[in-house]
C-alpha cells in the first residue's frame, strides 16, 4: 500500500513510520511548510517529497494541488503526522476512510491543542496517544489504537510530551500496518457513523 505522510514540522513520527514500515511503503512525504525539518530528512533518505506553502492560495485550490500530488504518487492511504493544517470537509470526503492521524492524548479526552498541559492541569494519572481515522470532526474519528504513559509528580508539559512522543513512535507504525491490511472495515465503520442527511 502506498502511503503519503503529511507533516508540518520536525517529522519524528514520519521518521518512525518510515523506519518501521511494514505492509505499506512511504511513497510521498508532503508538507504545507517548505522549510519543515522533516522534509530535509525525507529527501536525504531518498523519499519523494512535495511541499507547497498555502500563503496566497485559496483552500480549495491548495487542496486540489495536494490531491493531484497524492494521485500522481499513486497514494492509497494518507497518514497525518504533526500536520497542523485542517483538511476541508470536501477533502476528507474524497479520501473517506483512508486518512489516519496521531493525536497526543487518550481520545476522546483533549481534542485540539495543548493536550499535555490540559492533562496535567486536570490532575490525570495517565496520558497517552491515539491513532484515529480522520473525519470531518476534529480528532473525532474512530480510534484505531492507543498507548498509555503515566503522568509523574514533577511533570511539566514538555516532560510529558517527550514521554508520550516515545509512545507515539512505537504505536503509529503498528497501527498503520494493521489499518492498511483492513482499510475497508474502517470505510464501512465511518460510513455507518455518518450523520443522517435529508
Ligand atoms: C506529535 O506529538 C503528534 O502527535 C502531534 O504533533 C506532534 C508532531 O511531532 N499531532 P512530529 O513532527 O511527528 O515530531
Amino acid at each position: 500500500e502506498a502511503v503519503a505522510i503529511l507533516i508540518s514540522g520536525r517529522g519524528s513520527n514520519m521518521i518512525s513510520l518510515v523506519k518501521q514500515a511494514s505492509g505499506y511503503r512511504v511513497a510521498l512525504v508532503a508538507s504545507d511548510k517548505p522549510e519543515a525539518a522533516g522534509l530535509v530528512w525525507a529527501a536525504a533518505h531518498g523519499l519523494a517529497t512535495w511541499s507547497l506553502s498555502p500563503k496566497g492560495i485559496g483552500k480549495a485550490a491548495y487542496e486540489a494541488r495536494l490531491d493531484a500530488a497524492l494521485h500522481e504518487a499513486g497514494i492509497g492511504t494518507i497518514a497525518l503526522a504533526g500536520y497542523m493544517r485542517l483538511l476541508s470537509d470536501d477533502f476528507v470526503a474524497r479520501w473517506r476512510g483512508r486518512i489516519v492521524n496521531i493525536h497526543p492524548s487518550l481520545l476522546p479526552l483533549y481534542k485540539g491543542l495543548d493536550t499535555h498541559a490540559r492533562a496535567i492541569e486536570a490532575g490525570d494519572a495517565e496520558a497517552g496517544c491515539s491513532v484515529h481515522v480522520v473525519t470531518e470532526e476534529l480528532d473525532g474519528g474512530k480510534v484505531l489504537g492507543q498507548s498509555r504513559v503515566p503522568i509523574l509528580p514533577n511533570d511539566d508539559a514538555d516532560k510529558l510530551a517527550a514521554r508520550v512522543l516515545a509512545a507515539e513512535h512505537a504505536l503509529y507504525p503498528r497501527i498503520l500496518s494493521e489499518f492498511v491490511m483492513t482499510p475497508f472495515d474502517h470505510v464501512r465503520d465511518v460510513a455507518l457513523t455518518l450523520p443522517e442527511t435529508e
